[in-house]
């Protein structure tokens, strides 16, 4: 029997997200725990991303609920996303290369500087740069000396841990990344990861996207699958095998999948 699950600080029900004739999402439902890292997987075109691009603002859906902490929520747009504590670093990580590492951590969102309780025209550096080390520190990223380096000179793995360091500076209540060692080596992949393992240990949900699925089996609490625009399986980590995900994955051997929801480590939704 299923252990009682951590509390949920993201649902989505029943989406729903066509594009003209492609239907991207078919009523996708997924409930995100606290403190855990769910991986979402499933094959190209599956419709994770357009999944990920619902629940941080991108796109809007057709149809279907959100729940942020329990309450209906509308996500309108990334910024609307945010303010609830949701964090996306996309695949393009939109850094921009020629500023400095504070000034990506900042961007979009500077602290300027005040004087008897006026905001002045200058930004306070400081603050920023403190801000930034701490973040960094919560990572506990050495390797990022020089935080007035462009970022441009930096390394795949450095840069993937900026866009996160600038997610967990802001609290992030859940933490998205799309396929973020897709670009990068063993060591720097084992970096990343390390930097999600002590997001997890404060607290925060990660959803994470990725083809890996040995990374996934390595950093996941909860394999969701997605398959023709639903979650279509979740399996918890620690006691599903590699081959039954793939299975759910490719659509293979759905006499399985008959499970009621909550009746196992493994769920199935996907009609018989
Ligand atoms: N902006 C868009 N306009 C039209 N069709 C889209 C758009 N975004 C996604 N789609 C379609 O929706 C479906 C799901 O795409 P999505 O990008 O969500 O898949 P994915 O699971 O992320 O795949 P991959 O693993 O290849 O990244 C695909 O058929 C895709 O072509
Ligand atoms: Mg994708």
């Amino acid at each position: 029997m299923a252990a009682a699950s951590p509390p949920a600080v993201l649902q989505v029900s029943g989406i729903e997200k066509r594009f003209g004739g492609v239907v991207a999402l078919n009523g996708a439902s997924l409930s995100i725990a606290a403190g855990k890292v769910t991986a979402l997987v499933g094959d190209n075109g599956a419709g994770k991303s357009s999944l990920v691009r619902v629940i941080s603002g991108v796109f809007s859906p057709d149809s279907g609920t959100i729940h942020v902490g329990g309450k209906p929520v509308a996500i309108p747009n990334p910024r609307a996303a945010r303010a609830l504590g949701i964090h996306t670093v996309f695949q393009d990580l939109a850094l921009v290369g020629c500023l400095d590492v504070v000034q990506n951590v900042f961007l979009g969102d500077e602290v300027h500087a005040r004087f008897g309780g006026l905001r002045m025209p200058w930004l306070n550096r400081g603050h920023m740069e403190q801000a930034t080390r701490e973040a960094l520190d919560r990572l506990h990223v050495s390797t990022l000396q020089d935080l007035l380096q462009p970022v441009e000179v930096l390394s795949g793995g450095q840069r993937q841990t900026i866009a996160i360091a600038r997610a967990v500076r802001q609290d992030a209540r859940l933490l998205i990344l799309d396929e973020p060692t897709a670009a990068l080596g063993v060591k720097q992949s084992r970096q990343v990861f390390e930097a999600v393992a002590r997001i997890r240990a404060s607290g925060t949900a990660v959803l994470l996207i990725s083809h890996n699925l040995r990374e996934v089996f390595a950093a996941s609490d909860y394999i969701a699958v997605m398959r023709l625009g639903r979650v279509s399986r979740i399996f918890e980590t620690a006691t599903a095998n590699e081959e039954e995900v793939v299975s759910a994955i490719v659509g293979a051997n759905r006499r399985s999948e008959s499970e009621m929801p909550g009746s196992g480590t493994a769920r199935s939704v996907e009609g018989g």
